[in-house]
């Protein structure tokens, strides 16, 4: 059907145009630690080539595709910029990470280049206006992420919420996505938010006992930082009773799907047992996945190229991540936009507008439907994980959020017992879908979503100016030895959810 629709849309390709060869410089880093290296992700891009290629019998559409490596930073923009000598690129696709895709994507625009990447997924990229004018998210941003858990905290009732995640003051990851937590949750729950920052040596930080506390404190504990450090922290937190079901435990993991789920607990060492029990406390928010036919086909063809290339240091390369699925998805969109745009009498070289063309629409992705939102983010569902079989420790998806209408959906295996405070005052109760079944849950949800998109939505425009100050306040915690170097390239991207 995809195809289809794919084949029309190229076939109707203007005839008069004659052969394009669109050169594309994809910029994402060489080395296969990361889910998204290019070794990893270049099948992906062949097999939508191939895609487009198969649904355009004229051949009039061909793309060129050349590789430069991001290293993750700052060669990401040594790179546009020396290959871009002779000719510059039509399209650049990457880079994933926040600091390499700010500089990128400055340029981009200043060059009137379209820009799409399944990375830049830290909050400040969503001010398309200015110097991010040309960049396309195909993957969820951080703040689509973390509308789940607005919509969590409506839905519950929940009143305080601690955030605790590792900072590695280079790629800042978890830096990132915890800070869409704190912009979206800010304006809620006010002096109830807190932040935790882990840092330094191993035995450090897990002693420390003012993040127990802070653990003690809070209604719902929200982290972001490696799987062991989250079993350390979940194992120290069952040590305390701290998992007794006066606290909720949230991690994030949008990505790293061998980090999650059945097993995440286990490591065959003697805490096994412990840890089992310490994670019945712990849920897991993460992407909602979908498949279809089509879907297998790409898995298996992907599979096989990276098996044949024999990539160095690949872990786990068998398994198909967002991001391979995000950069196929990026060339489609191009590809689809690109044909519109040349329809209408623009070319190539029209950056702006093929970049217009790429949002607001909804298209169909490698996996399902691929929504872009009219500021040219992805729209994304999520999904709640939970352990629902505590004798075996195996998890299972137990709520959806959907983006496209705000929508909290609550599945057979809900726990509600699990998202219940125990042993703290009653939280009032505005939520009668516990009684009333699911007709009415869904209902709460629909008006829930929307009262909760609207009023997060000038919330977020009104505190925004707040934020610096407020923050300063909230994280006593968190060290001030980011030193003047971290801080020039922190406010490269604008970000304020740092000890600045
Ligand atoms: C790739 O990254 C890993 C982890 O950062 C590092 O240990 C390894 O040396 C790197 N490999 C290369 C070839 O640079
Ligand atoms: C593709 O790009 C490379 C360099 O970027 C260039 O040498 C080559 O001629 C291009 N191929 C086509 C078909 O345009
Ligand atoms: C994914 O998670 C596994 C298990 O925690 C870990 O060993 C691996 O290094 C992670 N991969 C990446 C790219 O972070
Ligand atoms: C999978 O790919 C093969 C060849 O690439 C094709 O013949 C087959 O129809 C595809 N299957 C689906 C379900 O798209
Ligand atoms: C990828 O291929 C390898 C070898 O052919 C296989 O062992 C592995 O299970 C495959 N992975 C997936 C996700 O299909
Ligand atoms: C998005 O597209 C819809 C129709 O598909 C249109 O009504 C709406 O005005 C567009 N929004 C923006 C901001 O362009
Ligand atoms: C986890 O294991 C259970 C039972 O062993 C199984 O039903 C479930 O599908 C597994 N979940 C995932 C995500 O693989
Ligand atoms: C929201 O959208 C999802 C996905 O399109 C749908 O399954 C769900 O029923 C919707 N929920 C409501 C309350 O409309």
């Amino acid at each position: 059907m995809a195809s289809l629709i794919l084949l029309c849309v190229l076939l109707l390709w203007p005839l008069s145009s004659g052969s394009e060869v669109v050169d594309v410089l994809v910029i994402l880093p060489k080395n296969n630690s990361y889910l998204f290296s290019y070794p990893r992700v270049a099948p992906a891009l062949q097999y939508a080539q191939r895609r487009l290629r198969g649904a355009d019998p004229h051949g009039a559409l061909t793309f060129n595709l050349s590789y430069a490596d991001s290293e993750c930073g700052n060669s990401a923009l040594f790179s546009l910029v020396d290959d871009s000598c002779e000719k510059r690129p039509d399209l650049i696709l990457g880079p994933v990470c926040e600091y390499a895709a700010a500089s990128v994507a400055r340029l981009a625009s200043h060059w009137d280049i379209p820009m799409v990447t399944a990375g830049a997924l830290a909050a400040a990229f969503s001010q398309k206006s200015g110097e991010y004018s040309h960049l396309t998210r195909v993957a969820p941003s951080y703040l689509k992420m973390a509308e789940t858990f607005a919509a969590m905290f409506q839905h519950f009732s929940w009143r305080s919420a601690l955030l605790v995640y590792e900072d590695d003051k280079e790629e800042r990851t978890c830096h990132f996505t915890l800070e869409a937590v704190f912009l979206l949750l800010d304006p809620d729950l006010h002096d109830h938010l807190r932040t935790h920052m882990l840092s330094g040596a191993r035995d450090e930080r897990l002693d420390a006992e003012d993040l127990l506390h802070a653990v003690r404190e809070a209604e719902v504990v929200i982290m972001c930082m490696g799987a062991d450090v989250i079993r350390e922290v979940m194992l120290a937190a069952h040590r305390r009773r701290l998992t007794d079901g006066s606290t909720v435990y949230f991690n994030i993991e949008l990505f790293n799907t061998s980090s999650y789920g059945n097993g995440s607990w286990k490591r065959g060492d003697k805490l096994d047992t412990e840890a089992r029990l310490a994670y019945a406390s712990l849920n897991t928010v993460t992407l909602l996945k979908t498949v279809k036919p089509e879907f297998e086909n790409f898995s298996m063809e992907v599979n096989r190229s990276i098996q044949k290339e024999r990539l160095a240091d690949c872990q786990d390369c068998g398994s198909i991540n967002m991001f391979l699925e995000g950069f196929h998805d990026a060339l489609l969109l191009y590809g689809i936009a690109l044909h519109e745009a040349t329809r209408k009498g623009f070319s190539k070289k029209d950056g702006a507008q093929i970049t217009a063309h790429m949002w607001n629409r909804t298209f169909e992705g490698i996996a399902g439907p691929v929504s872009m939102d009219a500021n040219g983010d992805r729209e994304q569902d999520f999904s709640i994980m939970a352990m629902t079989r505590p004798e075996e420790g195996s998890y299972e998806v137990v709520a959806n959020y959907f983006a496209i209408n705000g929508s909290f959906q609550v599945l057979p295996a809900f726990n509600t017992d699990r998202f219940t405070l125990r042993g703290r005052r009653k939280p009032s109760p505005p939520t009668p879908e516990k009684s009333y079944g699911l007709g009415v849950s869904a209902l709460t949800g629909i008006i829930v979503g929307a009262l909760l998109g609207t009023a997060l939505l000038m919330a977020f425009y009104f505190f925004r100016k707040n934020y610096r100050i407020s923050i300063d306040r909230r994280t006593r915690l968190e060290q001030c030895d980011i030193g003047k170097h971290r801080q020039l390239r922190e406010d490269s991207i604008r970000s304020n959810f740092s000890a600045a």
